[in-house]
């Protein structure tokens, strides 16, 4: 595994990795993976399906029905589908089914950006610049409120900073894949920042990632 053109963007719920994810991707001309919403997919099918989501068998047989260009489906980012991709997210089974295909993407030649909980700790610990995007949990809660009321959710800022604090426990506290910064890792907080000023940061972390890397 080379991994020195795959940029990892991972960390909690609603801290603009996505944002920035995909900003990266545009700058540097590489295909972006929305890893969660391959579990977003998994929780949502597996309870169309009527199944359970405490059912790691069953998750496991819709995991391996997924097909990434069936991902890009607004069913996959409503507020239950990201409190059902937790509740998957947390089957060792599930998880190594979707290990392949995210190994796949990072593959990629010319390299790809990849945005997660795992992706610069277990899908590829080999790449050439981690970053680790974090925000406060009132900041997130605001975000994703606007997200999800924008596209027509009728829900509260408290219920949605409530989902926040039990998600960033789960996905921490899991015992396999738990969310947390690769030991070489850049954290990058955005609180306080604008889509143009995160975006930017980003930028000049990966920059001094491959600098770093260059002979
Ligand atoms: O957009 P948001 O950050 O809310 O969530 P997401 O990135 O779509 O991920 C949804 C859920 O999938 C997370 O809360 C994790 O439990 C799980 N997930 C994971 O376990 N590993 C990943 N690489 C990506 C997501």
């Amino acid at each position: 595994m080379s991994g020195a053109g795959v940029i990892t963007v991972d960390g909690p719920a609603a801290s603009g990795k996505g944002t920035i994810a995909a900003g990266l991707g545009r700058l540097y001309g590489l295909p972006v993976l929305d890893s969660g919403l391959l579990y977003r997919a998994v929780g949502v099918l597996l309870q169309q399906a009527g199944g359970d989501l405490g059912d790691e068998a069953a998750a496991v047989a819709v995991a391996r029905t997924l097909r990434p260009e069936a991902l890009d489906n607004d069913l996959f980012r409503t507020r239950g589908a990201g409190e059902a991709a937790s509740r998957v997210a947390v089957h060792p089974q599930v998880r190594q089914v979707l290990l392949t295909l995210q190994r796949d993407f990072a593959a990629q030649p010319g390299g790809a950006v990849l945005d997660g909980r795992d992706m610069g700790t277990v899908i590829c610990p080999t790449a050439g610049a981690k970053l680790y995007v974090t925000a406060r949990p009132e900041v997130r809660a605001e975000r994703r409120w606007r997200q999800l009321t924008g596209q027509g959710e009728a829900v509260s800022l408290e219920e949605i900073l409530a989902d926040i604090r039990v998600r960033d426990a789960r996905d921490s506290g899991r015992a396999t894949a738990p969310m947390a910064p690769a030991p070489d890792a850049v954290l990058l907080d955005t609180s306080e920042m604008t889509i143009d000023q995160a975006a930017d940061a980003a930028r000049r972390i990966v920059e001094a990632a491959r600098a770093r890397q260059a002979p």
